[in-house]
């Protein structure tokens, strides 16, 4: 009989191919994904514990979903599963403030989940006690269990299943790099590499079924270096694994996320000059622009180093754009601190960013220190995002009159027409060129630019360019 299963994805990309791979699992199980909750037999809360509000979400989120599990009591009851980084950082927390929460799933254990339902289905049918289940046990509650285990829980997952033309590829997770601020390593664990032979494995058969573009993911994801497909190779960094993936035929686009500038190799750089594939967009979280802040973050960097990195990937590749997160209100930031981000901001010129207040996370180093009044961290917030919005804009505003190569995903917010992305990562809404019906998702069509908006950008399709999609994509905007 056919289940239904209701996925809820918080946090970062990261997560967001977690939960595809969580569906991917649990489809041969007969589990159909749904879009609400209300009908579900099975809900996952696939969670993140970054900042203090996306946790607070995930206590509302259930408060929500308890009564349509109390509504469902009796014969068939609805299993409720917190996965992701609350479950791993707090399941002891979820246990006492949410008893009716079935498994407790950690990012590094989601393989598990057939067995952690079907043991959750007998307990609420009365067939188990909850004190013989394994992992760490409690009184009431079905399965918890938020140990790393010792296997690599990609061995244990199916291949994924594509939709649309952009895929998500994970290569890398977890984070040896202790930023004072995050509780990533906490939560993910310690780095681990996947073998580039499965890497390279995936992305094939993504682009078999309709793929053509990748964003190869990992928590530090410049830090990669899985094994080579050949062992007696050693090991590969990320710059010849994209050089790898471009031998993908009708793999047109490569993208990675995220970065770390203490990772940002020389090799890496030098492909963005010579992968056609590699795009010319690069998000490089900076944090902040201030030395003494960037010292007390542990980053390993200097607002210096950043710009070198910076200067050395435009003289590889002038179409570079880049993009960056930036915490403000860090303990201890002083206006003059601040004032060094505003700079640095003001020397990258960043085509998009991600702007943080400060939040102190349990366990982490930082959240020990005198925190800053949130009338400062609010300020300094609103003054920075000012900056980048103007940037941005105008970022945008440049592309207006030039011809960009944009990949279709998808049709457009108005009937008659497309919507993708340039190179540089801007979504563009054109119309769609009349009498080409070969052209939709998968191509990669020139568009001229007509207008900008913080957002988004406008096109028509450019005459000369239309259905080029077997070119390789050009650098736009150079
Ligand atoms: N407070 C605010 N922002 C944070 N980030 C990570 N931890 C914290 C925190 N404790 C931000 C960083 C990171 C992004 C994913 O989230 O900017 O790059
Ligand atoms: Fe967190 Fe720093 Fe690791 Fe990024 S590099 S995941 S900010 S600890």
């Amino acid at each position: 009989m056919r289940k239904k299963l209701f996925i809820k994805t918080f946090g970062c990309q990261m997560n967001v191919y977690d939960s595809a791979r969580m569906a991917d699992m649990l489809a041969p199980l007969g589990y159909d994904a749904v879009q609400s909750p209300d009908l579900a037999d099975l809900v996952v809360l696939n969670t993140c514990h970054i900042r203090e509000k996306a946790e607070e979400r995930v206590f509302s989120e259930l408060g929500t979903i308890r009564p349509l599990k109390a509504a469902r009591a009796g014969k068939d009851p609805m299993v409720i599963a917190v996965a992701g980084c609350v479950a791993q950082a707090e399941g002891d927390l979820i246990i006492e403030r949410a008893p009716f929460v079935d498994i407790v799933v950690g990012p590094q254990s989601y393989h598990r989940l057939p067995e952690l339902i079907a043991r959750a289905r007998r307990i609420a049918a009365g067939a188990e006690g909850a004190a013989n289940c394994g992992g760490r046990r409690q009184p009431g509650l079905g399965v918890l269990d938020v140990e790393f285990p010792p296997v690599p829980k990609f061995d244990s997952l199916p291949p994924p299943r594509a939709t649309g033309v952009s895929a998500f590829l994970t290569v890398q997770e977890g984070c040896d790099k202790f930023c004072s601020f995050c509780v990533v390593p906490y939560t993910r664990g310690a780095e681990y590499s996947r073998p580039a032979r499965d890497i390279v494995a995936e992305a094939r058969h993504l682009v078999a079924s309709g793929v053509r573009e990748v964003t190869l993911l990992g928590q530090n994801v410049n830090a990669y270096h899985g094994e080579a497909p050949e062992s007696a190779e050693g090991s590969w960094g990320l710059a010849r694994l994209a050089r790898g993936l471009a031998e993908i035929d009708g793999l047109r686009r490569i993208r990675y996320t995220t970065s770390h500038p203490g990772d940002m190799g020389a090799d890496l750089i030098a492909a963005h000059g010579d992968v056609a594939q590699l795009m010319p967009f690069l998000h490089l979280p900076v944090q902040s622009g201030s030395d003494r802040v960037l010292a007390a973050m542990n980053r390993r960097h200097s607002a210096a180093g950043y710009l070198r990195i910076v200067e050395d990937l435009r003289r590889a590749q002038p179409a570079m754009a880049l993009s960056s997160d930036f915490i403000v209100g860090y303990p201890g930031e002083t206006d003059a601190d601040f004032e060094a981000t505003l700079q640095l901001v003001r020397t990258v010129g960043f085509a998009q960013s991600f702007t943080f207040k400060y939040s102190p996370r349990p366990g982490t180093p930082a959240a020990a220190a005198a925190q800053l009044p949130e009338t400062v961290k609010d300020e300094r917030l609103q003054e920075l995002q000012a900056l980048l919005r103007e940037q941005q804009a105008a970022f945008n505003a440049a592309a207006v009159g030039k011809v960009v190569e944009v990949l279709v995903e998808k049709a457009g917010r108005k009937p008659g027409q497309l919507s993708g992305r340039t190179p540089q990562f801007q979504p563009v809404h054109f119309s769609a060129p009349p009498g080409r019906s070969d052209v939709g998702a998968g191509s990669i069509v020139g568009v001229r630019i007509d207008g900008a908006a913080l957002n988004s950008l406008d096109g028509s399709p450019a005459e000369s360019d239309v259905g080029a999609t077997t070119r390789q994509p050009e650098r736009a905007n150079a």
